[in-house]
């Protein structure tokens, strides 16, 4: 991973192009109940990113300019994601209540105040805390950006992986940037090594875990990342995130993929079962 050119981001960052993408051909292709059950979690995730960003800045986080430059464009583009998403899935025929995002925000705040108050006060006392969110977020945009990744692999619908490889595009980049900023900060730093590994391996759940309900989590986990396939996409993302200083043989994605797929068995054949989505 090469560094990160925050000047060049800057200008270059814009609205996810969706120039030349057929939505009006979205119902000519065929598309499993299983992959609008993950891309509507995709979805959902992309649109809460905002909600991140304010506990984010929350933090000691939200003193530092280049963190901040970087987040005013990133919550931008992401928002740009979830809105793509919810087109797609529009054409395809789902349909989704108006106060969807409301309701989903306002079921995750539960007890969100007090883990709010808890990282802020963490964050005051230990500027290595830092290093933790900027970790966290490489973990998040990686594991993200794997996923589109596996359903591009696994689709037959050409309209679909047009729009995804549009998307992988942006979440590369927010991953260099997370990864490069995790880099620096732990760079002949032990004590911010050892605080970053010990928060991802006691805190860290998959992205969008505590927003959607569980079971949600556990069947993308377990369509995505379930088969032979999924395995080796876990191991390449933990070896790429063991080249961090000082976080070499972590293993907490093998160890939310072990749980999830214990959870949620059905998942296990993901890739041949049109499995009967609840789609609120
Ligand atoms: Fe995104
Ligand atoms: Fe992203």
């Amino acid at each position: 991973m090469r560094g990160f050119d925050l000047s060049r981001y800057l200008r270059a960052s814009r609205k996810l192009d969706l120039g030349g993408i057929d939505f009006d051909r979205v119902p000519d292709y065929p598309l499993t109940r299983a992959e609008v059950r993950c891309l509507t979690y995709m979805m959902d995730v992309e649109s809460h990113t905002v909600i991140y960003l304010r506990d984010l800045l929350g933090t000691r986080a939200a003193y530092d300019p280049e963190i901040t430059a970087f987040l005013s464009l990133w919550v931008y583009e992401e928002f740009w994601h979830g809105e793509a998403l919810a087109q797609f899935l529009r054409a395809a025929g789902q349909r989704f209540t108006a106060d969807r995002t409301y309701a989903i925000r306002a079921a995750a705040d539960g007890g969100g105040t007090m883990v709010r108050a808890a990282k802020r006060l963490a964050s005051r006392f230990e500027p290595n805390f830092v290093a933790v969110h900027m970790t966290w977020g490489a973990v998040n945009e990686l594991s993200t950006l794997s996923g589109y990744q596996q359903v591009v692999a696994g689709t037959r619908h050409p309209v679909l992986v047009e729009l995804l490889t549009r998307i992988i595009k942006d979440e590369r980049r927010h991953y260099a940037f997370y990864y490069n900023q995790s880099r620096q900060r732990l760079d002949g730093s032990a004590r911010g090594q050892r605080l970053v590994k010990w928060a991802l391996t006691n805190f860290w759940t998959p992205v969008g875990s505590g927003v959607r309900p569980q079971e949600e989590t556990d069947f993308v986990i377990g369509h995505l990342f379930g088969g032979d396939a999924g395995d080796s996409a876990v191991r390449a993302m933990e070896n790429e995130l063991s080249k961090l200083p000082g976080l070499g043989g972590m293993r907490i994605m093998t160890r939310a993929r072990n749980r999830a797929l214990r959870r949620s068995p059905v998942a296990m054949h993901p890739r041949f079962t049109h499995v009967a989505a609840s789609i609120g």
